[in-house]
């Protein structure tokens, strides 16, 4: 290895115990190719295996905790004990290559399409519509509905320290429910769940504390817990980075592993609420400071750009689209083979990447998302 990539190679060993064997990770990516009944498939299985010897920790694609929260065809799910063998052996399979498999463990509220939900019954804060288009006007969740989603977090926990995972990740990015109730565009309850920025607080943080006591009371080994979220959202009323900062505050006050930031650019700008002076990532690891630890993501591909994000203080980098372009990424690294490195795909690649069909259909349909050539 080329001498000056060793920060990418140092260990780094997490509150709970979990310690990874270096600084690079593979993103959360939803692939759409799970078994129609929210099992996990043997195209996904073999999707990761061929991305796990390299990176420390693989943390898998989002997984519906509760039947009215998958929000993808092909979205595997972890609502319901049956759901333990597949997940048992998606963790295995990621573990037998050397990395550790982290659940990432979400809810759709109102992105769920109505035909993937029961009775097309699509669920959020508030009656309020996403504004990206084909979205529905959900239903607001009752107090009790939200009290039973927090425990369906908790069980699907307990379901992937059954399964034999070293951790889950908490999706609360990307407009997903756990967003939707920390936003104010789509949280207008005047209830205990919303009101102003301190009550928009209570459902994330009631998630973590039900999450981290089911960990304390089931893991027998050190299990991490993670948290994800995105900055900030463009429309207005949203997210702004002043309330991101609010929120690090009191996720670094509850003992989690790492907080991970959802970004398309590692390198972006805040929009509102900070200034510019600073990347978001550089404010949001500032406020964090030593209490809890930063993964940073977002169009990091050869070894110079991770080297370079790490080189921000950011201890630990995500790669998304790299590592499905680049499964050998790692091993490329270690190998002093950096050079030869894929930051591109052609559409006759899917057998070599090992991309089963759905995820590939997507990524070639999608214009703008991967660099075709
Ligand atoms: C195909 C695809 C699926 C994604 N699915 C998820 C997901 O399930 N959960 C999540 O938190 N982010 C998801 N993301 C966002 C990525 O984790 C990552 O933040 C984003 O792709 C930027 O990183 P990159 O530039 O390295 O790809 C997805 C991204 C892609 C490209």
């Amino acid at each position: 290895m080329n001498p000056k990539f060793k920060p990418l190679f140092e260990p780094f060993a997490l509150k709970s115990g979990v310690e990874l064997k270096n600084r690079i990770v593979m993103a959360p990516m939803t692939n759409f190719s799970s078994n129609e009944d929210g099992t996990v498939s043997d195209a996904e299985v073999n999707y990761y295996v061929r991305r796990s010897d390299g990176v420390s920790m693989v943390i898998t694609a989002c997984t519906y905790v509760s039947s009215n929260g998958k929000g993808f065809h092909g979205e595997f799910g972890a609502d319901r004990d049956e759901m333990i063998p597949g997940l048992r052996r998606l963790a295995a399979e990621i573990k037998e290559k050397g990395a550790k498999a982290v659940l990432q463990i979400f809810h759709g509220g109102r992105m769920c399409p109505p035909d993937l939900v029961p009775n097309g019954d699509v669920v959020s804060a508030s009656a309020i519509a996403s504004e990206q288009e084909g979205t529905v006007v959900p239903r607001p969740l009752t107090d009790q509905e939200i009290e039973s989603i927090i425990r369906d977090f908790g069980e699907s926990t307990r379901r992937a320290i059954e399964a034999g995972y070293d951790g889950v990740e908490i999706h609360g990015a990307n407009g997903y429910l756990i967003q939707q109730f920390f936003s104010p565009h789509s949280n207008r309850r005047d209830d205990r769940w919303g009101g102003n920025l301190e009550k928009r607080l209570t459902f994330p943080l009631a998630v973590i504390d039900e999450v981290k006591r089911v960990v304390a009371k089931h893991a027998k080994q050190p299990f991490l817990a993670g948290y994800r979220f995105s900055p900030e959202e463009e429309h207005s009323p949203g997210i702004t980075m002043e309330d991101t900062l609010r929120l690090v505050d009191e996720l670094a006050n509850r003992e989690l592993d790492y907080i991970h930031v959802s970004l398309m650019d590692f390198w972006s700008k805040p929009r509102r609420g900070a200034d510019d002076s600073k990347s978001r990532l550089e404010w949001i690891r500032e406020r964090a400071g030593q209490r809890v630890p930063v993964i940073g993501v977002g169009s990091i591909h050869s070894a110079d750009d991770a080297l370079k994000a790490v080189q921000t203080g950011i201890p630990v980098i995500a790669l998304g689209r790299e590592i499905i372009m680049e499964p050998d990424w790692v091993k490329k690294v270690i190998e002093e083979r950096e050079g030869e490195i894929r930051t591109t795909l052609t559409k006759e690649d899917q057998a070599r990447l090992t991309v089963p069909d759905p995820l590939w259909q997507a990524i070639v349909n999608t214009p703008g998302w991967f660099p075709i050539v």
